[in-house]
């Protein structure tokens, strides 16, 4: 399921109705793509939407950032940092919000590919230059049959808008 956002704006509806699709069942997100590409920014609009009021910062040197949403708990992990030391501090709390029902979001998912859930959803982010320094080339893949509904849910709201 692929969606071209043409700007920051185009990324912050698409993080909207994402969160719309997503904020009562809870969903376990990965983020892959380059440096600099968007993936905080999206999980940024994305946690707006959800009822998280303070500042949402990119945990790349804490590793893991807790927020409290509207309906459920929110963890926002960026594993960048362990590329070379590896997940063995973190893994607990990756496996232990995997299995409640929660939010959580992890950047640079590719750095811990064997230790993820199964059941998850998948989201891809290129630069997409051909149209312009801005646009981004969104990807979403859904692993599981709960995923599957909640992304089709998300697909009907960015086709009816
Ligand atoms: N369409 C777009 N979607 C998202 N961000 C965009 C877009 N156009 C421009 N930007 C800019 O690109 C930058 C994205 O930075 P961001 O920190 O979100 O990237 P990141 O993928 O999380 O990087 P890192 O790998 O360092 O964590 C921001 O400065 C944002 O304003
Ligand atoms: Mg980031």
């Amino acid at each position: 399921m692929e969606f071209i956002a043409k700007n920051l704006e185009d990324t912050a509806i698409l993080a909207d109705f994402f969160a719309s699709a997503i904020k009562d069942e809870g969903c376990f997100l990965c983020l892959y793509g380059d440096i600099g590409v968007g993936k905080t920014a999206f999980c940024k609009e994305l946690l707006k939407k959800i009822g998280v009021g303070q500042k949402v910062t990119s945990p790349s040197f804490v590793i893991l950032n807790e927020y409290k949403g509207n309906h459920l708990p929110v963890f926002h992990f960026d594993l960048y940092r362990l590329e070379e030391t590896g997940l063995d501090s973190i893994l607990p709390e990756l496996i232990e919000y995997s299995k409640e029902k929660v939010i959580t979001l992890v950047e640079w998912a590719n750095f811990g590919e064997y230790e993820l859930p199964l059941d998850r959803i998948d989201v891809n982010i290129e630069y997409n230059f051909d149209l312009g320094e801005n646009s981004r080339k969104f990807s979403f893949k859904a692993r599981g049959s709960e995923n599957e509904t909640k992304l089709a849910k998300f697909k009907e709201l960015v086709e009816c808008r």
